[in-house]
């Protein structure tokens, strides 16, 4: 038996227990005729006490060649520490060592593995096992089991059922780009890594499962950033007989329950507002409502001057930050600078400053007095000592503009509390969005989504006013699911693919085996996905998705550990009827 207990199971009741333990050594400390050694595992960490005076003297030899990380087996007596550690759990004790094992002997790790490792992410990512050996990291592991476990946990006992569904299969349409396989044994063809398991989870209602879920890995081949991997998992639910209310209400549940148990918050009622009302009020579908700083549309206050850049703006729109009225010229300097970035995009910002003694000075005191600054106030609801930002120009644009402007303060002000939990569903997304590029309409969720009955009478005249019965479940400025109510019947699938641009006779190549399942009983039948890897982060109070995966890709994609993607030999691209053209 290599151990008797973990390394963080020991406390003063066992004092006078043989014990063993097994682990990595963290830490010694040779003091020549006492050597102390903190011994690691998942658990915690246990003091070793190897003593010139009471343990072997061949085991005292051996405790001197111990180095960092090398794993090793003791046996050993608890005996009551002299100074004790209040901070750790097995700080009262330590364990007088008989026997010792070296186990493995270990390289110099190349960073500290220590809370604060001195590692950057390049070395860390590159030795993902080390950092893995980490506190901050296990956490996030095991933070992300408890998530997973109490998700299963939840929706089994709701009856739901989880199936899994192929990985090997061809392309579902989610926005992105496949990653494909080639076969070997259908030569010069292909299969598509899921980007979801959509349209299987469809077929898996028009089979009578009825509530069905997966926690599922998906692939998509799009630029990453911090909420983003090229692999990611879902937790994805489907449901038949249900309309939007149903689903909102079983995956509020959910939340709720995640949130309760996982970390200890209760929360009422989600709230709910339209894509529409979300736009305009905080220029952004998914916003983060926990705090204020909402939109204010100031074109009848703005446009009655001789401000040309206001009268030219087709959106004239501010908000009040709280308390930044004391923010002091340079500051302000600083933050017209930022919203002018080529990444956010504005040509200038006009503020008002709402002062203590009741007066206002703007940056457009020449255009505006007293009284149409006052209106901005009230209508912006800005306070004495708050700071009102106004930007102008075209009306996405603009709100875009103002939205990132609205986080970055917030995150300054530190108004973005990773403890506090704001849930919120939009619903009533668009069903189509227009693409400039390619010159058609294409589906703002996928083209499986259902169209608002009352809106139904939109298709053929004005198809970029029909909303959807489609949602996001958006928590704390971040979209952690979406789903939608799915068309069931193959004259709307086929009329939407129509709008969508695929012929029938692509759509057929593509989707016939969808069209042909909707032809033997189809359920009216919806669903949604989470995002997991986001869902874990923001429970773990972090935006960042990477360190909630054991082992993430950086942000060129590749897994910089086993040194994936790389190329294939020739032989291997032969069998796959596969060739590299030189250019
Ligand atoms: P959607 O494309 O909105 O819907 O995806 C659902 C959720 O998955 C998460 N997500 C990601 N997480 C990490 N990295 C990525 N690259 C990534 N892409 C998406 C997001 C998102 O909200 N089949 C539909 C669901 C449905 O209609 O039921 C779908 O996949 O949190």
């Amino acid at each position: 038996m290599y151990r008797t207990h973990s390394n963080g199971a020991l406390n003063a009741s066992h004092i006078g227990q043989e014990v063993s333990l097994a682990g990595w050594v963290q830490k010694t400390r040779d003091k020549g005729f006492m050597i102390w050694v903190d011994l690691r595992d998942r658990y915690g960490v246990t003091q070793l006490i190897f003593d010139a005076e009471r343990s072997p003297a061949e085991i005292m030899e051996r405790a001197k060649t111990l180095g960092r990380e090398f794993v090793i087996q003791v046996t050993g007596n608890v005996i009551e520490r002299e100074s004790k550690n209040p901070q750790l759990p097995t700080g009262d004790i330590e364990i007088l060592v008989k026997e010792l094992t070296v186990l493995n002997e270990a390289l110099v790790p190349p960073f500290t593995i220590e809370d604060n490792t001195d590692g950057g992410e390049e070395l860390r990512m590159k030795y993902r096992y080390l950092d893995i050996r980490r506190n901050p990291v296990k956490q996030k592991l095991i933070f992300r089991h408890r998530v997973a476990m109490e998700t299963r946990k939840y929706l089994s006992a709701q009856d739901f059922i989880e199936v899994e569904t192929p990985y090997l299969i061809k392309s579902t349409p989610e926005g992105a780009r496949d990653f494909v396989v080639p076969s070997r044994m259908n030569e010069g063809q292909f299969y598509a890594l899921p980007q979801s398991p959509q349209t299987f989870k469809q077929l898996l209602m028009v089979g009578g499962m009825d509530k069905y879920f997966q926690l599922v890995k998906c692939f998509r081949d799009e630029d990453l950033r911090a909420d983003r991997q090229p692999e990611f998992t879902q937790i994805d639910c489907e449901m038949a007989f249900v309309e939007q209310e149903d689903i909102l209400q079983t995956f509020e549940g959910l939340t709720r329950h995640l949130l309760q148990e996982i970390n200890g918050v209760k929360v009422g009622s989600f709230p709910r507002m339209s894509y529409e009302e979300a736009m305009r009020t905080y220029g952004n579908d998914k916003p983060d409502i926990r705090f204020g700083m909402k939109f204010a549309e100031l074109n009848a206050l703005t446009q009655h001057k001789e401000f040309p850049v206001f009268n030219q703006a087709a959106l004239v729109v501010g908000m009040a930050v709280p308390g930044a009225a004391s923010f002091t010229r340079k500051e302000i300097d600083r933050l017209i600078d930022w919203v002018k970035r080529p990444q956010v995009g504005a040509r200038g910002m006009v503020y008002v400053k709402c002062q203590e003694d009741g007066t206002y000075k703007s940056s457009v005191d020449k255009f505006y007095n007293q009284e149409d600054l006052a209106a901005w106030a009230v209508a912006t609801g800005a306070q004495t000592g708050d700071l009102i930002c106004i930007l102008s120009g075209e009306t996405h644009q603009v709100r875009t503009q103002l939205s990132a402007l609205r986080m970055e303060l917030a995150e300054r002000l530190g108004l973005r509390k990773p403890d506090e939990f704001a849930p919120l569903w939009v619903v009533d997304f668009p069903l189509l969005e227009w693409d400039e590029e390619l010159g058609r309409y294409h589906a703002m969720h996928h083209p499986f989504t259902s169209p608002k009955p009352a809106d139904m009478h939109l298709l053929d005249t004005d198809p970029g006013k029909v909303r959807a019965n489609a949602y996001d479940l958006v928590l704390n400025g971040n979209e952690i699911g979406g789903g939608s109510i799915r068309i069931h019947d193959k004259a709307t699938q086929a009329r939407l693919f129509d709008l969508l641009g695929f012929g029938p006779e692509e759509a057929k190549e593509q989707f016939g085996f969808l069209m042909n399942a909707f032809e033997y009983g189809a359920p009216p039948h919806g669903g949604i996905a989470f995002g997991l890897d986001r869902l874990v982060a923001i429970l773990g109070g972090q935006e960042s998705i990477r360190d909630f995966i054991a082992f993430p890709k950086n942000n060129s994609g590749r897994d910089v550990m086993i040194d994936a993607p790389s190329a294939i030999d020739l032989e291997q691209l032969k069998e796959l009827s596969l060739q590299i053209r030189k250019a």
